[in-house]
Formats: C-alpha cells, structure tokens, sequence
C-alpha cells in the first residue's frame, strides 16, 4: 500500500469541501490496496471559512498555495481554487515535480492547457481534470454499449446544460460571472461538462460554430458570496457589469464524422440542473437524463418489428464501482459519488504510475472546443479545432 500526500487548494469552497471529504472516504468502498491518501496541507483564502480548516483534516498544516507547491512533504496539488487561478498555480506545481489534480476548466485558453500538458509530460507526472459527472458508472455502461457496436457508426450527438442559478435577473454577481476572473463564462464553467460527454463517448470535436449569449447585463454585487448563497438585497448594492457568457448555442462536427448541436446555459429560470444527452448510430440510439442519474435509454434496431423502443437499463452492482458503494440497484449513486470515484483513480493512477482519462491531454482538447466557442461567437463563422 502506498500513501499519497495531499495538498487541497481552495479547501473551504464547494469542490475543496467535496474533495477533501473524497480523500477521506473513498477506501471505505474501494479499499487501500491500490493506494492510500493523507491531506497533509490545506489551502484558503477566505479568513471567515479557513477557521473549521483543522477540523476538517486534523493533522493539516494551513499554508498558502506558493508554499503548498513547493512542500518537499506534498506529493498532488489539487486545485480547487477559481478558475484564473489555474493555470498559474498548476503550472507551479508541475514545475516542482508535483502530480497536479485541477478542477475544471483546466486553464482559461487552450494554449495555457497545451502547456501544462507539456510540462508535464517531461516531469513524468500524473495529471487529471475534474471532470466527474462521467465517471458515474451509467456512463461507462454507455461507452461499453457504443464500444460493443451495439448502437452502430455514431451519426449525432444532441447534448445540454442548463441552471437558473442566473434566472432570476436579481441574482447577485459573483466571480463565475467576471471576465477577468472566469474570462470564458458558461462556456468554460458548464460547456466544459457537455464536452467532457463529448470526449468520453464520441470522440474528438474538429469543427465548429457557436452563439454565446450575454443575457443579463448587469447584476448587483454583493461581496463575499459563495455559489449558491442567498441573499436578500438591501437596494444599496453598487452593479457589476456581466462580462463573459450567460449561454450558448453551438452546432459542431467530430473527426469521426458525427455531427453535434450542444447548448448551455445558467439563465434557464426554473431549470435546477438540467444535463442530457442522446446519441443516435446507425443501428440504435442512447439517451441519458440527469434526472435519472442512474439510467440509460437504450433503443436497438435489432429487436423485432412491432416490439421497437427505447428500454430503460438501470446501472447496477454487475457493475464493479456501483457494487463497490451499493450491493442492490436502484438505490441511486449521486454527485458526490462521481467525486469518489475520481478521486479514487486519481490516487490510483499516481500509485500505478498510469493516467486515466481524464488527463491535461484532455483538458487540452476541450479547452481548444472552448477557445473555438469564443471565437466563432466574436467572428460569427465555423472554426477549425487542429489537431494536438
Ligand atoms: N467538476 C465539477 O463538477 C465542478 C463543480 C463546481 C465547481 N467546479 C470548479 O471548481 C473550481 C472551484 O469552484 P467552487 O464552486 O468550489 O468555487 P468556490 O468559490 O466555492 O470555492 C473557491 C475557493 O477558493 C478560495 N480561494 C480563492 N482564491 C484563493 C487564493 N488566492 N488562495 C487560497 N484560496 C483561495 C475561496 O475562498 C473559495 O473557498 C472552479 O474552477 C469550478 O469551475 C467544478
């Protein structure tokens, strides 16, 4: 057994708080055979959340992220921190031979993702983009069935994302919406998990043309808000002005031929979380709804005239990860699992000296489909992703 020691960075934000509780808890389900994990640092800016730090990981020393990347005593760096905080300080960390574990979007443009994927491929180090909603095991009983040939050539991807956290046109403004702090908005922040799909299931996106959307221009700002805060506004608020992307629209093509119409948004009043996708081929189709986090629709060509139509297939314990949570189906794997799962494989990738998707590689790709996005809205026309 092998220990790997942690530094979670932004450790009293929502993904700090997830990650930290999934390094604790994953070798309850899967063991301490392929590797173990210690959080030996933890990171925060905010002085008002940083004081239950030591609670939350006895034993932690609280640093600052500088001093955490070049602890001889840290092992992965797992950046958790906001998104134009990326690149710099995972560029740090793999600059000082440290495996890097990032949240998504890995950098704010594809040529800062290229980088951090060539730093780290000559340091030889393990590197992983937080992209958990297809490690649920739902989804690899969806590759396994495109893999298998079951559904046929992939002919088109229809997939989206949509919240309402800015719904409301009163809802306050927070880092997600500045351009200088996430300069890509909703195509980085929510286009990047409808990519992650993309990747996983289909393939690599080669073309594309997308209509971002500014939907609500500005928004009163309240400081100090962490997402999903309430707050019930006094009138005396300054406004901020909304400078990246509520939504958007895009058609694409992938290199395999299959064509996509993809759109996302965080302005769809009433719609919590909305995330689908469904995948037609020439002999069957799959679809998956959020809201049925656990099932896949499956439509075969090769059942009968007269008997033909989507069955629902609930992943279950025949599956090793759900059985390694769950011993019955239909008791349901959630958000937080998918947080387990990955963080589960990232420890295990570091200790088997393997990468799993998903590495910087790519976080570079779908960094190259967001920077492609930004473009075609501000040119108006299709742009070309290159290869590598
Ligand atoms: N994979 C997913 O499903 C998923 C979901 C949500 C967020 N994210 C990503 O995770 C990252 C964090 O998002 P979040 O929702 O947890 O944000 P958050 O605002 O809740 O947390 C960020 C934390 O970083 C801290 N921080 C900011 N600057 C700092 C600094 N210089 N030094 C130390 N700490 C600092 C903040 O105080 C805060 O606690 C973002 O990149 C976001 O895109 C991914």
């Amino acid at each position: 057994m092998s220990e790997v020691r942690v530094a979670v960075l932004g450790a009293s934000g929502w993904m700090g708080k997830v990650h930290t509780m999934a390094y604790q808890t994953f070798p309850h389900f899967f063991g301490v055979s392929d590797g173990t994990a210690r959080i030996v640092a933890l990171v925060e800016g905010r002085s008002k959340a940083a004081g239950d730090l030591s609670h939350r990981a006895p034993g932690a020393r609280i640093l600052d992220w500088n001093l955490a990347v070049a602890d001889p005593d840290v092992d992965l760096i797992d950046i958790c921190l906001p998104d134009h905080l990326h690149y710099q300080v995972a560029k740090a960390a793999l600059l000082a031979g440290k495996h890097v574990y990032c949240e998504k979007p890995l950098a704010n443009t594809a040529a800062e993702a290229r980088e951090l994927a060539d730093i780290a491929r000559e340091k030889g180090v393990i590197t992983r983009v937080g992209h958990a909603f297809p490690r649920n095991p739902v989804h690899d009983l969806a590759k396994d069935i495109i893999q298998s040939g079951e559904i046929g050539e992939i002919k088109l991807f229809r997939g989206c994302q949509h919240v309402d956290m800015y719904g409301d046109p009163n809802a306050p403004f927070m880092w997600r919406a500045d351009g200088k702090l996430a300069p890509t908005g909703i195509v980085g922040d929510t286009g990047s998990h409808i990519f992650s799909f993309m990747d996983f299931l289909v393939g690599r996106v080669s073309s594309l043309i997308a209509d971002n959307l500014i939907v609500t221009p500005r928004r009163p700002a309240v400081e100090g808000l962490a997402y999903g805060e309430q707050v019930e506004l006094t009138g005396n608020e300054s406004w901020a002005d909304i400078t990246n992307p509520d939504a958007t629209n895009l058609l694409c093509r992938f290199e395999n031929g299959a064509g996509g119409i993809v759109d996302f948004s965080r302005v769809a009043t009433g719609r919590k979380f909305m995330q689908t996708y469904e995948i037609y081929g020439t002999k069957g189709s799959i679809a998956y709804s959020y809201d049925e986090i656990n099932r896949l629709r499956f439509y075969s060509n090769d059942d009968r005239t007269g008997r033909r139509g989507f069955r629902e297939i609930d992943v279950g314990p025949e599956n090793p990860t759900f059985r390694a949570f769950l011993p019955l189906p239909n008791f349901g794997l959630g958000y937080n699992e998918s947080k387990i799962i990955e963080v589960a494989e990232v420890i295990r990738s570091i200790v088997a000296g393997k990468p799993m998707w998903p590495t910087f590689d790519t976080g570079h790709h779908i960094c190259q489909i967001v920077d492609a996005c930004m473009e075609s809205s501000r040119q108006k026309r299709w742009v070309d992703i290159p290869l590598g």
